[in-house]
């Protein structure tokens, strides 16, 4: 019997690490499977642990309201010390790139545990963007002996760094599994469909607009390059936007980062924008109806440039480089950065031009069918 600790502690970690503790749980005879989470975030991990139904066998709890790198580092590393060394996992699996996987990652390293890594191989080979992501997967890939990327190209990136191709295993996506596992429950769950319309109406919209066939643009926003600067430009652009299209409805689940909140009150401030809607950060079930019915999504974040494409969703993403360049490729996302022109210029062109909107609103699946679990449980169930 393996016993194998999966860490994570961030909202997006989570979505995509729950499919594969139940995957590894249909296995109590191979497996022993536990549970920590550092509760790098705290309500949005919750919101996560909740959907899914998943229960952590530790929490080392450690978000402080405005944490620094150091702060996130240093909790975790000691934190997980006690974990590993009272309960003397064989394996541990981290997930990605935040800060969690990468100080996980190096504990593990530190007591000499083999470190299995959940979406390895994304680069963009910018140290800086996105900041400290792409550091962070570089040195997980370092650590790591057993890397399971998602997609041809992710192999090929550590087969270039000089990783033994017999310790890469090709497995798509896990997040695909987790989009499929929801649509799939909202589609056949009227009940689910109640409690969406009603979690989103306690938030302040009301999904009877949708419904009737509005449109909508889904905006999200948290990216640490885009702090200052990037983000008054965004805010101002969507601003301007929701002026311009006073028929189509804006809605931003905000971040509870306070760095991306400070420039949506700077140039929102009161201002009551009857088709704009700030809201709380959404459960994934809520946030995947959004996606399922808005017209196009504005965002930074890594996920949802997955998520969207497999959705039909044209993505403009507020970055000026991705590690997700197969949709780019694909034509259903496109770069668009954060100046205030290209944003409001290429919003515009996506609402305005049926044509460019159709082509960039394929449906295309670079990133998995929604099995990488059972491949990823496969691999390590072939490992002695
Ligand atoms: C983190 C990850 C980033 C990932 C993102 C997903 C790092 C360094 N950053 O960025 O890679 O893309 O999560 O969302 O690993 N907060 C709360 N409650 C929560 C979550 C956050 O209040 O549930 C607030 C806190 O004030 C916290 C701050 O947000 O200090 C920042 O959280 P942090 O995890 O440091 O950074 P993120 O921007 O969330
Ligand atoms: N998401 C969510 N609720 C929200 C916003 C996003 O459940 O209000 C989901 C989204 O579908 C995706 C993940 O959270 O799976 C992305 O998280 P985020 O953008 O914070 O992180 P990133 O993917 O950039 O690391």
């Amino acid at each position: 019997m393996k016993k194998i600790l999966l860490v994570f502690g961030t909202r997006p970690e989570a979505i995509r690490m729950a499919p594969l503790v139940k995957e590894l749980q249909l296995h109590p005879d191979k497996f022993q499977t536990m549970v920590c989470v550092t509760g790098q975030h705290r309500e949005m991990l919750d919101q996560v642990l909740k959907i899914f139904d998943v229960e952590p066998d530790f929490d080392l709890n450690i978000m402080k309201r405005g944490q620094d790198l150091y702060d996130i580092t240093t909790l975790i590393l000691n934190g997980l010390k006690g974990v590993l060394q009272q309960n003397h996992p064989d394996m541990v699996l981290v997930h990605g790139d935040t800060t969690t996987s990468t100080a996980a990652a190096l504990a593990s390293f530190y007591m000499q545990i083999p470190v299995g890594h959940i979406e390895a191989g994304l680069r963009t080979y910018d140290i800086y963007s996105p900041y400290p992501e792409e550091m962070n997967r570089q040195i997980t890939s370092k650590i790591a002996t057993y890397h399971f990327a998602p997609t041809a190209l992710s192999k090929q990136n550590l087969i270039e760094e000089k990783v033994p191709e017999n310790q890469i295993v090709q497995t798509g996506n896990t997040v695909i599994d987790a989009l499929y596992r929801v649509v799939d429950k909202i589609k056949k769950q009227t009940e689910i469909q109640a409690e969406i319309h009603q979690t989103l109406k306690t938030k302040g919209y009301d999904t009877s607009r949708l419904e009737q066939g509005k449109k909508m643009v889904l905006i999200t926003g948290h990216r640490r390059e885009n702090f200052g600067d990037g983000f008054i430009h965004i805010c101002k652009a969507i601003k301007t936007l929701t002026t311009s299209y006073p028929d189509i409805d804006f809605i931003y689940p905000m971040h509870l980062n306070p760095n991306v909140r400070q420039p949506i009150n700077e140039i929102f401030g009161e201002a009551v924008i009857p088709n704009m809607f700030f809201i709380e950060p959404l459960e994934y079930l809520s946030f995947v109806y959004l996606m399922e019915k808005s017209t196009l999504i504005l965002t930074d974040s890594g996920g949802i440039q997955e998520e969207a494409p497999s959705l039909g969703k044209p993505v403009l993403v507020m970055r000026d480089v991705t590690e997700r360049p197969e949709a780019v490729e694909a034509g259903t996302v496109k770069l668009v950065g954060t100046c205030y022109d290209t944003i409001v210029n290429e919003v515009s062109e996506l609402l305005d031009n049926k044509l460019l909107y159709n082509k960039m609103s394929q449906a295309i699946n670079p990133y998995g069918d929604g099995k990488a679990c059972k491949r990823i449980v496969k691999a390590l169930l072939e490992i002695q």
